[in-house]
């Protein structure tokens, strides 16, 4: 399944935030609340919509139409609804449609955490190896995520790709990990439950971990991430017990 270690140890880990330390399906629960019979494909779509929005507002007329993630996780979660809820009853002309908008972008703002993170992170930061999150998530997502998931003091760097105003899959994005770490992408260890993520880091020269918590085939391309696993645990088959 996994391809052998790399010979050079990375010096730093960099980890992908949603999906793979925060988990976006949870909000599944509180949409089948509101959205009796929909929560789960809710979930789902407000997450496939939310990354076709980034790729269209990177890719269109020179990032001409760039807004912050939240502001394309809100989109999404709107066109969610109306797709698979109400539409059919014109239930987004009214206050209601809004107030349930607004109790899941509350629920987005401090997803629930997946249980391995803190002693992963304790274990890196106990053997001096420099961590950070690299995000589409605009910077105040991310530090309101990790502080209410209990990471906060954990992590080194927390970088969002919202100054260079282009999302991961762009080089400008990925390259936000090299600068501000002071490597190159060949010494970072990139960690994602996104395969596309996995995908972009591995063309983009990182080693890669693709943390497979679905059971999920990899894209199709050509290009398999360095190893795969299927918990954040498994950055430790990067790390021998000498290398630090
Ligand atoms: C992130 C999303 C896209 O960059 O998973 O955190």
């Amino acid at each position: 399944m996994s391809r052998p270690a790399p010979l050079t140890p990375p010096r730093a880990v960099l980890f992908d935030a949603y999906g793979t330390l925060f988990d976006v399906y949870s909000v599944a629960l509180l949409a089948e609340q509101l959205f009796p019979g929909q929560g789960q494909a809710l979930s789902v779509l407000w997450r496939d919509k939310q990354i076709e929005y980034t790729r269209l507002v990177t890719t269109c007329n020179e990032g001409a139409h760039y807004q912050p993630f939240w502001e394309l996780t809100r989109a999404a979660l709107v066109f969610a609804i109306k797709k698979l809820v109400a539409h059919a009853d014109g239930a987004s002309a009214t206050g209601l449609f809004d107030e349930k908008v607004e109790q899941l972008m509350n629920q987005y703002r401090s997803l629930s955490a997946f249980p391995e993170n803190r002693s992963v992170l304790q274990t890196l930061k106990e053997r001096c190896i420099p961590t950070g999150i690299l995000s589409n998530g605009d910077a105040s997502m991310l530090q309101l995520a990790v502080k209410s998931s209990g990471l906060h003091g954990l992590l080194d760097h927390i970088i969002s790709v919202d100054p260079v105003r282009k999302y991961k899959t762009a080089p400008q994005a990925y390259a936000l990990g090299e600068s501000t770490l002071g490597l190159p992408a060949s010494k970072i260890l990139f960690v994602s439950s996104n395969a596309w993520d996995s995908l972009g880091a591995t063309w983009h020269g990182y080693q890669t971990l693709w943390v497979n918590r679905y059971q999920l085939p990899f894209e199709e391309l050509g290009t398999q991430p360095t190893r795969t696993g299927t918990t954040l645990r498994d950055v430790f088959d990067f790390f021998p017990p000498s290398s630090s």
